[in-house]
């Protein structure tokens, strides 16, 4: 029922400087594979066809990585170097890959809207690259989907912070509880503690339904300028229910240096490095 996914790969990364001004943040490695191949796995595993990347020029890198690798595939194949070329091969993806260029960074509302004519009226799933989320046991993305199947409205993944972080997340105002969702009242973006309606946090995966895009469309710039998600979402409220599902498996924000870190050490210990 949900078979496409929009992943914004436009932003510059700047907290990821000076790395990233060389080498987009969603390539930044988890040893051997960049943090972009395991959102691209996770949308896959939960039965996702198509991958909708917004991108700008700068992301090159990304493109090439999913793309063919003609002359690096023949020199394995000649040097018979079997294990390298299924290493190769895994990052040709079982889905459709569609780039949209995003040429102006107004915001994740604006790189959104920018898909309207390729979801094409479908719901679908929303996964920022800088939330990375540990999947063994549980895809988040298929969690997500499971509980669009039963209301069949806008679902957003959260997590409960600590509140004195309220300012850097969209932040949710429940109402009422629907058997594993809890309805919304409001959302708000990046609130200060003092203003911040609840510790349920929008972290990085959205269901969204196509009616998002009317919102979008007539969204006036928000916090920090930019056009903002969550803002075009609160809109939405006041037509179309709107959902949390509070997500409990481990996530690593990949935009701070010691999460970054600790998803290297624990994919780590998940394999045998030679
Ligand atoms: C974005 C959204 C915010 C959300 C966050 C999740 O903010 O605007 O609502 O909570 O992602 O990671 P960003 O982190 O891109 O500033």
């Amino acid at each position: 029922m949900i078979k496409k996914a929009v992943i914004p790969v436009a932003g510059y990364g700047i907290r990821f400087l000076p790395i990233t001004k060389a080498v987009p943040k969603e390539m930044l490695p988890i040893i051997d594979r960049p943090v972009i191949d395991f959102i691209v796995e996770e949308a896959i595993e939960s039965g996702i066809e198509e991958i909708i990347f917004v991108t700008s020029k700068k992301k090159k890198a990304i493109k090439k990585y999913f793309g063919k690798a003609k002359k690096l595939k023949k020199h394995l194949i000649k040097k018979q170097k079997n294990n390298e070329l299924i290493q190769l091969e895994k990052t040709y993806k079982k889905a459709k890959i569609t780039y949209v260029l995003q040429n102006e960074m107004k915001g994740l509302g604006h790189a959104v809207l920018l898909t309207q004519n390729i979801t094409n009226g479908e719901p679908f799933v929303l996964m920022l690259g800088d939330d990375m989320y540990n999947n063994n046991g549980s895809n988040v993305t298929a969690q997500l989907i499971n509980s669009y199947k039963n209301v069949k409205k806008t679902v957003l993944g959260t997590i409960e912070i600590d509140i004195k972080d309220s300012n850097k997340y969209g932040i949710c105002e429940p109402e009422s509880k629907i058997n594993h969702l809890i309805k919304l009242r409001s959302v708000i973006e990046k609130p200060d503690q003092i203003n911040a309606p609840s510790n349920i946090a929008i972290s990085g995966r959205y269901i969204l339904t196509p009616k998002i895009y009317k919102y979008l469309k007539t969204q006036k710039p928000g916090k920090d300028g930019e056009i903002q998600l969550t803002d075009a979402i609160n809109r939405l409220i006041s037509e179309e229910d709107v959902f949390a599902k509070i997500i409990k498996n481990k996530r690593y924000d990949i935009g701070t240096k010691a999460d970054y870190v600790e998803a290297i050490l624990d994919s780590s210990k998940l394999r045998k490095l030679m």
